[in-house]
C-alpha cells in the first residue's frame, strides 16, 4: 500500500474498495491499559485527563503507539460538552457520570447555553489538529459525540441509570419538555461535530448508547428524528465526512439506524452480522459486532470470531470492532491479537 494514500480507515467509511477491512476498537483508549492506570494514578480527575490538551492528546495516542489501529479516537466522554451549555458534571470512580443539578424543569431547559465549542471546547480542537498531525496518513483520526436521547437520559437521571424511570416519565408525561432539550441537544451536538471536523477528524461516530431502551415506536419520537437532525445539520457543510451510528441493544431498532442517514450502522453483539447486513440497505456499511467478552477468550477463539464477522460482512463496506467499548480487565495481549489478526485477517480468508 503506497504510504502516501489516505488512511485506510477513511477509504473504506467512504466506500471505497479497500485491501482489508480497518480496525479499531471503542473505548481503546482506557483502564485494560497499564499505561493509561499509572497515568490515572497521576492525574486521578477524569475531567483533567480528558480536559488537559496534553493529557488527552497523550493517552489518545496510547493505544496506537502499543498497537497501530487503524483508527485513533479522541480521549474524551459524551459528557464533555455539557459544561459549554452550562450543565456541570463530574464522572466519579465506580460510579459513573454525575450531573450535579439534573435537568427536570422548563427553565432549566431554556437556560441551556448553546454550545460554542471554539470557547468552552479548544482543547478539543487543539487535541484533534496534533492527532492529525502525528498520525498523519497511517490511521485517521476519529471525532464523536453523543447523541441527543443518550444525553439527554444522562442529565435527567443525573447519573448512569438502570431502568431510566426519571427520563421515562418526562416522556410519557410531558413529552414537549423532553422534546426541548431534544433540539437543544441536537443543534450543539451537530455544531460540535462540524468544530471537530474542521479540527481534523476524518470520521466520526455518534453514540446512542442507551437509545436501544427505548420500545421501536419511542425509538421513531424521541431518538430517530434527533438523530438525523444531527446528520442533516453535519452534511450539510461536511457532505464528504463518514458518520457512524452506534446503539448499544440495537438488534429491533436496525431497520430504523439505516434510515438516519449515516454511512455505517454500529452492531452490537446480540445479532449475527450477515442477519444484520441483510437488514441494511447495501449502501450502509457495518461495523463492530465482535463480542467485547471475547478479549477474555483464547488467541484461537479471537481469531475464529473475527474471520466469521470479517467473512459475513464481505461486499460491504466494513470496519472491525468490537459490539461495545473494550471491557476493564481485558488482558491487553489478548487486544493485541484482536488488533493483529484484523491487520492480517488476509490470511486468514484463504479456504
Ligand atoms: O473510545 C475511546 O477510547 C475514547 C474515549 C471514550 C470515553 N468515553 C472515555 C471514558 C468514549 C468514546 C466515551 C464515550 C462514552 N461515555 C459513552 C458512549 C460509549 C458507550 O460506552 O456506550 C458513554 C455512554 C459515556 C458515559 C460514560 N463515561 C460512562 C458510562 C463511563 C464509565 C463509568 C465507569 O467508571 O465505568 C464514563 C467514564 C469514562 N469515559 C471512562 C473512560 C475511559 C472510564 C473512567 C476512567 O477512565 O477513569
Amino acid at each position: 500500500m503506497m504510504s502516501d494514500s489516505l488512511p485506510l480507515l477513511l477509504r473504506a467509511a467512504r466506500g471505497e474498495a479497500v485491501e482489508r477491512p480497518p480496525v479499531w476498537m471503542m473505548r481503546q483508549a482506557g483502564r485494560y491499559m497499564k499505561v493509561y492506570r499509572d497515568l490515572r494514578d497521576r492525574h486521578p480527575s477524569f475531567r483533567e485527563r480528558s480536559e488537559n490538551p496534553d493529557l488527552s492528546y497523550e493517552i489518545s495516542m496510547q493505544p496506537f503507539e502499543a498497537f497501530k489501529p487503524d483508527g485513533v479516537i479522541l480521549f474524551s466522554d459524551i459528557l464533555t460538552p455539557l459544561p459549554g451549555m452550562g450543565i456541570n458534571f463530574d464522572i466519579v470512580e465506580s460510579k459513573g457520570p454525575i450531573i450535579q443539578d439534573p435537568i427536570r424543569e422548563l427553565n432549566q431547559i431554556k437556560a441551556l447555553k448553546d454550545l460554542n465549542p471554539t470557547q468552552s471546547l479548544p482543547f478539543v480542537g487543539e487535541v484533534l489538529s496534533r492527532l492529525r498531525e502525528s498520525v498523519g496518513n497511517q490511521a485517521a483520526v476519529l471525532g464523536f459525540v453523543g447523541a441527543p436521547w443518550t444525553l439527554a437520559a444522562y442529565v435527567v437521571e443525573g447519573k448512569s441509570s438502570k431502568n431510566y424511570a426519571v427520563i421515562k416519565a418526562m416522556a410519557y408525561q410531558e413529552p414537549q419538555l423532553l422534546h426541548q432539550l431534544l433540539d437543544h441537544f441536537a443543534s450543539s451536538i451537530a455544531t460540535y461535530l462540524k468544530y471537530q471536523i474542521d479540527s481534523g477528524a476524518q470520521v466520526v461516530q455518534m453514540f446512542d448508547s442507551w437509545a436501544g431502551q427505548l420500545s421501536p415506536i419511542d425509538y421513531d419520537i424521541f431518538a430517530a428524528p434527533y438523530q438525523k437532525k444531527v446528520v442533516d445539520l453535519v452534511k450539510e457543510t461536511h457532505p464528504d465526512t463518514p458518520m457512524i451510528l452506534y446503539i448499544s441493544g440495537s438488534a429491533g431498532v436496525l431497520e430504523r439506524m439505516g434510515k438516519t442517514g449515516v454511512d455505517i450502522v454500529s452492531l452490537d453483539w446480540t445479532v449475527d452480522m450477515a442477519e444484520g447486513c441483510s437488514r441494511l440497505p447495501k449502501n450502509v456499511g457495518v461495523q463492530g459486532n465482535v463480542d467485547p467478552g471475547l478479549l477474555f477468550g483464547s488467541a484461537k477463539a479471537i481469531r475464529e470470531r473475527i474471520v466469521d464477522v470479517v467473512k459475513k460482512a464481505k461486499g460491504r463496506r466494513h470496519i472491525l470492532n468490537l459490539g461495545h467499548g473494550i471491557l476493564p480487565g481485558t488482558p491487553e495481549d489478548n487486544a493485541k491479537v484482536f488488533f493483529e489478526t484484523g491487520k492480517n485477517v488476509n490470511d486468514l480468508l484463504i479456504d
